[in-house]
């Protein structure tokens, strides 16, 4: 069980320009199209989505800041006026994959990471 203090220690979303490491998670074909994969990196659980229709890619933490439990990679997703979004599994909250926002309002949000692909194979930014 993650405590409140160990989640905002380990979940900080990481933009392009503070890139650190690029770490190679996978093959493209190793993550499931309009769905979610997770990855581990260090202690963090990392959700990463591939929408098919649009060909972009999404990564944010696997862990949904509502009760701590790690579920988001198995939400479903879609968007929300524009806003590609993950909805979680258990109680329907949203987060944006874009930058992480609650889209019901609420002041939890969630940590995003950047995805890049290359040569056929998926790469996350980290800055740790
Ligand atoms: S645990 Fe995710 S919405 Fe409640």
């Amino acid at each position: 069980m993650v405590t409140m203090e160990e989640y905002f220690n380990t979940y900080q979303s990481v933009d392009p320009q503070n890139v650190l490491h690029w770490v190679r998670v996978g093959e493209v074909s190793d993550f499931p199209e309009n769905a979610g994969g997770c990855i581990k990196y260090k202690s963090k659980q990392v959700a990463v989505f591939h929408f098919e229709r649009t060909n972009t890619w999404y990564a944010c933490q696997n862990l949904c800041p509502h009760k701590l439990e790690m579920v988001l990679s198995r939400g479903m997703t879609g968007d929300a006026a524009g806003i590609p979004k993950v909805s979680c599994p258990l109680h329907k909250k949203s987060f944006s994959l874009e930058d992480g926002t609650n889209l019901n309002g609420e002041e939890y949000r969630i940590a995003t990471y950047p995805v890049k692909i290359d040569n056929g194979n998926v790469y996350i930014g980290f800055a740790d």
